[in-house]
């Protein structure tokens, strides 16, 4: 007996045709799985200690160190192309690098007289992060307290809670540890509610990579280590399970949102820590990813507004809820998303 002819496979074949819903920018606007919004966007920022002042980044064509005055200039500026999420890296004052980086949780350091200027100047219109970590004012460059060729867990814990109270009493949104250290989420969050400042959110570096990615971040920031690496510390990139474990940790150790450190190289953990945790997840786009990227466009080798694009969807729809990016200026001015 002959088969109803319907369904032969050549028949279906034709009927189905994903390529229908491909016709057109509106049909494929309207069925799109994926929307890069700009509130999704975290700028960051490279804060000098100083009132004045504007250094280019040579390894990051489009960033600069700025003094306050020129961030709060740059931030407004953002705030009209919808950038309302930044995050801030403060830089140490000449000579104030120690052993103990005991300049971090200084009161009047970059980071806290920069929140204080933006919060006076945007109030609530603006949402401000601040990264806590050691490694920009440590003379040895590493992220937490070295003695003897080691970083030590437990004693860097009081240092970095102090630098976390310090920008929450300045005004801090959230604060962000990117050191590594075990247990430090729960020693801020502690330190945090001692001093009253239960509202101040916490947003973990968890599943941080030790990455040769960050490369040109380290020259922006001043804070690459003198001697050594940093994978006594930071996660080895060979590594997925772990990276759930990280991040359960830090959900019960009480962050509010976690982070995966670098992106691009990283999809697939996103997607695995979207799918152990509940927790809000930020992608950190970083430095190295951006610079490559920049290079090949300046040489005309890849299209910048399409790469970039491209490569901030594939965090969103790895499962990404928020986006880490040096790009987020120039994406939203060119209209790239
Ligand atoms: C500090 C810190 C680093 C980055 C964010 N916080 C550098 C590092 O760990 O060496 C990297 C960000 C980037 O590359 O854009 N601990
Ligand atoms: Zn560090």
């Amino acid at each position: 007996m002959k088969e109803n002819d319907d369904d032969e496979p050549r028949a279906r074949g034709r009927r189905r045709r994903p390529r229908r819903l491909r016709r057109g920018a509106l049909l494929r606007d309207l069925v799109s799985e994926t929307r890069l919004t700009p509130e999704r966007l975290v700028m960051p920022h490279f804060v000098l200690p100083a009132e004045r002042g504007e250094e280019p980044v040579a390894s990051m064509p489009g960033i600069a160190r700025t003094g306050r005055s020129e961030l709060v200039r740059r931030v407004g500026a953002d705030l009209e192309l919808g950038i309302k999420s930044v995050l801030l890296f403060g830089l140490a004052a000449e000579g104030a690098k120690d052993a103990r980086g005991t300049h971090a949780a200084h009161p009047s350091g970059a980071v806290p007289a920069a929140l204080r200027a933006l919060k006076r100047e945007f109030g609530d219109d603006l949402l401000v992060i601040t990264d806590v970590c050691l490694c920009a004012y440590t003379d040895h460059g590493h992220c937490g307290v070295l003695e003897r060729g080691e970083v030590l867990n437990d004693a860097s814990l009081p240092h970095l809670c102090d630098m976390a109270v310090a920008h929450a009493q300045a005004g801090a949104d959230l604060v962000a540890p990117s050191d590594m250290m075990d247990g430090r989420v729960a020693a801020i969050r502690d330190a945090l509610d001692a001093h009253g400042l239960e509202r101040t959110g916490l947003l973990a570096y968890s599943v941080k990579y030790a990455s040769a990615w960050y490369g040109p971040f380290r020259d922006a920031a001043d804070s690459a280590p003198g001697a050594g690496d940093r994978k006594g510390y930071q996660m080895d990139p060979r590594n997925a399970r772990e990276a759930e474990r990280e991040a359960l940790l830090d959900e019960e150790e009480g962050a509010d949102m976690l982070m995966v450190k670098p992106a691009l190289a990283y999809l697939d953990v996103i997607r695995r820590v979207r799918a152990v945790s509940n927790l809000p997840l930020a992608a950190y786009n970083v430095s190295g990813e951006y610079s490559a990227v920049k290079a090949a466009a300046e040489r005309g080798w890849l299209d910048e507004a399409a790469v970039v694009r491209e490569n901030l969807v594939a965090m969103v729809r790895a499962g990404a809820d928020v986006v880490i990016t040096y790009h987020a200026r120039e994406a939203l001015a060119g209209g790239w998303l």
